[in-house]
C-alpha cells in the first residue's frame, strides 16, 4: 500500500493537464467514434456477464492513473449505452451539449455548495441570475423565484411541498392531521406526483386521477371533478398538469386548466420537466400558453435543453412560497436577510443541503449556444420525431399511435394486420428486446391504453430523419427474423 507521502505526490501528479487529458481524450474519442454511426449503440452482454466483469475485492492500494483510465476504456465504455450515437432514440436522457460536458470537471474541481451563499459566492449569484431568466421566459413577475434541483422528481416534490404549506399553514409543526387534502392530476402524470403525495404523508388514496382525451387531461372532466370535490367539502391542495407527458410528449391545456384553478383558488403545479423547454422555441412556445398561471413549475434542463445529468429546476410565482415549503430553522447555517433584502442562501428554498453547482453548466450552455440556439435545437428534435411519424404512417407494418407534439413518439408493429392485440403485445415486447440487443439502434417502450407499444424520444442533435428511417427498417428486419408477419 502506498505510504502517505506517495499518496500526496499522486494527488499532485493528478492535478496536471496530462492527467486531465487522459479523461478528456476518452470522452472525445467517444464523441468522435459515435459520430461515425459505426459500432453498436448498446451492449449485447447480459447483466450477469457485466457483474462478473467487476466482481473483484475492494482495492486496498491504488494503481497508476493510466491503468485506471485503461480500465475505463476497456471495461466500462465498450458496454455503455451510447447516447451520442445517432440511432440511440431511447429514454429522455440527452446526448449532452459538449460545452456543458466540459464544464462538469470544473464544477467538480471548484466544488461550490449551493445551500449557503458564503460557500458559493459566484455560483449563488449565477443561480439567482439563471432562475430569473427562466422566470422571465415563463412570464412570471418580480416576486417569482426558484432553485435548481436534481431533476423533475425533486422539483415536483418541492412544488407540492409549497402547495401543502399554502393549504395547511401550520403543517411543518403540526402535520397534516386527519383531514388530508386532495391532489388532482392527469392519468398520464409522471410517478413523481404520486411519489410526492406518498412522501408528504397525504396518502395515495387522496390522489384523484382525471382521464385523458387524446393523451391530454380532459378539462371538462377536471372541471366536473373539482365541482364535485368542492361541493363535498374536500380541500384540493393542488392540480398537477403536465407539459410534455412522459409517454407521448403531449401538452395539457395549461390556459384552460390554469383558468379553472384561478377561479377556484387552487394551486396549479405544472410538471414541465420534459416540455417547459419549449419556452425557448418560437415554433413550440404556444403549447405552453397559460403556464404563467401556475403557482409552481418543474422544468428539467437535463432533458430538452440537452444538459448532462443532473440539472432540474423548480420555479414558483412567489419566491416566499418555497420558504414556506421548507420552514426550516437552521440559524447556525443560514443567514437571515440583510435589512430589507431577501435571503440569498438557496438552502432555505431547496430540499438538499450540500448541492453541486449544476447552474454552471446551464449558464455555460446559455452563454455558448444562446437561448435561441437551444430553442432551434428543441425544434430540430421535434422535426425528427415528425419525420419518423411520417415514415411510420407510410410503412405497412407499423402504426403510429399519435401525432407527436414534441420529440416523443409511440408506435406499434402490426405486421400484416392478422394478429390479435394480445399476440401483438408479445411481438412488440420481443421486437424491442431483440432490436436493442442487435446494437443497430436502441428504442424504448411503454404501455398505452393497456397495450405494449414501442416508443422513441429524440434527444440527440445528431439524429436525422435518415437515422430514424433506419431504425424503422431495422425493426422491420428484426420482426422478419422473428418470423412475425
Ligand atoms: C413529465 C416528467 N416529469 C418528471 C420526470 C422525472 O424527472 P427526473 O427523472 O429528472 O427526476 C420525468 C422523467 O422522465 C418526466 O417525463
Amino acid at each position: 500500500m502506498p505510504d502517505t507521502p506517495s499518496i500526496l505526490a499522486d494527488l499532485e501528479a493528478d492535478t496536471s493537464i496530462a492527467a486531465a487529458n487522459l479523461f478528456t481524450a476518452l470522452a472525445t474519442e467517444y464523441l468522435a467514434e459515435t459520430a461515425t454511426r459505426e459500432g453498436p449503440v448498446s451492449t449485447g452482454r447480459t447483466r450477469a456477464e457485466l457483474n462478473l466483469r467487476f466482481d473483484e475485492p475492494l482495492p486496498r492500494g491504488g494503481m497508476a492513473l493510466e491503468a485506471v483510465v485503461a480500465r475505463l476504456r476497456d471495461e466500462v465504455l465498450p458496454d455503455c449505452n451510447r447516447l451520442y450515437h445517432p440511432r440511440y432514440v431511447g429514454h429522455q436522457v440527452s446526448a449532452p451539449l459538449p460545452a456543458a460536458i466540459w464544464t462538469e470537471s470544473l464544477t467538480a474541481a471548484l466544488n461550490q455548495s449551493l445551500a449557503v451563499a458564503e460557500m458559493s459566492p459566484t455560483a449563488t449569484a449565477l443561480e439567482h441570475r439563471v432562475v430569473r431568466w427562466m422566470c422571465d421566459l415563463v412570464g412570471y413577475g418580480a416576486a417569482a423565484g426558484g432553485t435548481l434541483t436534481s431533476g423533475g422528481t425533486e422539483a415536483t416534490l418541492t412544488g407540492l411541498l409549497a402547495a401543502r404549506s399554502a393549504a395547511i399553514p401550520d403543517v411543518w409543526t403540526n402535520g397534516i392531521g386527519a383531514d388530508a387534502p386532495v391532489v388532482v392530476c392527469g392519468e398520464h402524470a409522471h410517478y413523481a406526483v404520486s411519489r410526492a403525495v406518498g412522501e408528504m404523508g397525504l396518502g395515495l388514496r387522496n390522489i384523484v386521477v382525471i382521464p385523458s382525451r387524446d393523451w391530454r387531461m380532459d378539462v371538462e372532466a377536471l372541471s366536473t371533478t373539482l365541482d364535485t370535490l368542492l361541493r363535498d367539502g374536500r380541500r384540493v391542495m393542488a392540480v398537477v398538469a403536465t407539459a410534455g407527458s412522459t409517454a407521448t410528449g403531449s401538452f395539457d391545456d395549461l390556459h384552460a386548466i390554469g383558468t379553472l384553478c384561478e377561479r377556484h383558488g387552487i394551486w396549479l403545479h405544472v410538471d414541465g420537466a420534459h416540455g417547459a423547454s419549449a419556452l425557448l422555441s418560437g415554433t413550440h412556445r404556444h403549447r405552453l400558453r397559460g403556464i404563467e398561471l401556475a403557482r409552481s413549475i418543474a422544468w428539467d434542463p437535463h432533458k430538452m435543453m440537452l444538459l448532462p445529468l443532473s440539472a432540474g429546476l423548480v420555479l414558483v410565482r412567489e419566491e416566499r412560497d418555497l420558504e414556506g415549503a421548507f420552514a426550516q430553522r437552521a440559524p447556525y447555517l443560514f443567514h437571515g436577510a440583510d435589512e430589507g433584502e431577501r435571503v440569498w442562501d438557496q438552502g432555505v428554498r431547496s430540499f438538499l443541503c450540500s448541492r453541486r453547482a449544476d447552474v454552471l453548466k446551464l449558464w455555460v450552455a446559455l452563454q455558448r449556444y444562446g437561448a435561441d440556439g437551444l430553442g432551434r435545437l428543441y425544434d430540430g428534435l421535434c422535426d425528427v420525431a415528425r419525420a419518423m411519424h411520417s415514415a411510420i404512417e407510410a410503412h405497412p407494418s407499423f402504426v403510429a399511435l399519435h401525432a407527436p407534439e414534441s420529440n416523443i413518439l409511440c408506435f406499434r408493429w402490426i405486421g400484416d394486420g392478422s394478429m390479435g392485440d394480445d399476440e401483438l403485445d408479445v411481438v412488440n415486447r420481443g421486437l424491442r428486446e431483440r432490436y436493442n440487443r442487435s446494437g443497430a439502434g436502441w428504442i424504448t417502450a411503454t404501455n398505452l391504453a393497456g397495450r405494449r407499444v414501442l416508443r422513441v424520444t429524440i434527444m440527440n442533435a445528431r439524429t436525422t430523419a435518415a437515422d430514424v428511417e433506419e431504425v424503422i427498417a431495422g425493426l422491420a428486419r428484426e420482426a422478419g427474423a422473428m418470423g412475425a408477419v
